[in-house]
């Protein structure tokens, strides 16, 4: 049996995650601090596929070059593609066809988060003769997705968030693919949003014949394309990870909860940090500060004062002020700083598309 190879999609608009993907793309953005394409790239390799393609483009694509270099860091080993535009998915997938070459192939759309290892499912593809595998995971607004409508386990009918949705099963972004989809794509129109649609491309090859099956995943999945799902995503993360101490915890600090702390971090007398919680490298967390559940804080910050859970602070940052920082992302090297001379003055010095909510 050969060797599949895998693919992860790295560009795309990142729109609804503005302003957070003005400085780069949303896949480098942290969830329980670390990219969340990096869960793609261990979810690949966990399945013995190391020979992945990256597909670049738009903003910070060579922050992506940058993190993930050659692979090597990572036990993989990784070829760049450039989409010069966000065309689509199914675009995306087409720039792959010389990689590819004549073997089947795994799609991971490198914002989404599967919780399951799929082993499983690639040697059942390895195994069958089925010229795709899609993977399908029951939601509560089968509007905002694709959609599979399924009867009697065969797959009828996929497409694009319908208005009356014959079921609730989204087809998520981890595609078990052949080469005849390239075939289909170079014969695909773009859609009214102007995009080469993957679930264009799915129907089109249904409806020409070509055999598609399906799993349905039951443990964790998300698509984390906003806040809302980042911030859900680095909750679920977070509770099933192993604990860990690297740093310093003063007498008099409480610790509580399952609780990941890096190197060279002080958790000092009179901070109390409430798990799932984790902290990176470098860090200080006074005496003043409370860090509760559901949070990452990144590498390099400071919190001084602080009242935050069901946060994530990016690295870099200071925050030393009295306010309950909620459901809150915080981009790196950010500060938020109470001075007693501002008097109830609130000084704000924000990037394009910032929010607040006071
Ligand atoms: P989407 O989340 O559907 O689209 P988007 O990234 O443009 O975001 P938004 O809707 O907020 O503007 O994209 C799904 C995944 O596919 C995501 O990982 C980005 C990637 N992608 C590409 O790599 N190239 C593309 O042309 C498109 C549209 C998406």
């Amino acid at each position: 049996m050969s060797l599949l190879k895998g693919i992860i999609l790295h560009g795309g608009h990142g729109t609804r995650l503005r302003p957070l993907t003005h400085t780069g793309p949303k896949q480098l953005l942290p969830i329980a601090n670390k990219p969340m394409s990096q869960y793609c790239i261990e979810s690949l390799k966990e399945a013995g596929i190391t020979d992945i393609a990256i597909i670049i483009g738009g903003l910070g694509a060579n922050k992506v070059q940058e993190y993930y270099d050659n692979g090597e860091k990572f036990g993989v080993k990784l070829t760049y593609i450039v989409q010069d535009n966000p065309k689509g998915i199914a675009h995306a997938v087409r720039l792959c066809k010389d990689f590819v070459g004549d073997e089947k192939f795994v799609v991971f759309l490198g914002d989404n988060i599967l919780k399951r290892n799929i082993s499983d499912y690639v040697k059942d593809f390895q195994q069958s003769d089925s010229e795709a595998i899609i993977l399908l995971c029951e939601v509560d607004n089968p509007t905002q997705f694709g959609i599979a409508d399924v009867k009697d386990g065969v797959i009828k009918k996929i497409m694009e968030k319908p208005k009356s949705p014959p079921t609730n099963l989204a087809v998520t972004g981890i595609y078990f693919l052949t080469p005849v989809i390239f075939d289909i794509i170079d014969r695909l129109k773009p859609s009214l949003r102007g995009e080469l649609e993957i679930t264009d491309s799915l129907q089109m090859f249904l409806d020409e014949g070509h055999k598609i099956t399906y799993h349905t995943v039951t443990d964790y999945w998300k698509d984390t394309g906003t806040p809302h799902d980042i911030i859900h995503a680095n909750e679920v993360i977070l509770k099933d990870m192993k604990p860990y101490f690297y740093g310093k915890k003063e007498d008099g600090a409480i610790i509580e909860g399952n609780v990941m702390v890096g190197e060279n971090t002080t958790i000092k007398s009179g901070a109390k940090v409430v798990g799932p919680v984790i902290i990176g490298k470098n860090c200080m967390i006074s005496p003043d500060s409370y860090v509760g559940p559901n949070t990452s804080v990144g590498d390099d910050s400071n919190l001084a004062k602080c009242n935050i859970e069901d946060s994530i602070i990016m690295t870099g940052c200071t925050i030393d002020c009295d306010i309950k920082i909620r459901k809150s992302i915080i981009s790196s090297n950010s500060e938020i700083i109470y001075k007693k001379e501002n008097g109830d003055k609130k000084i704000f010095l924000l990037g394009e598309g910032s929010k607040i909510s006071l």
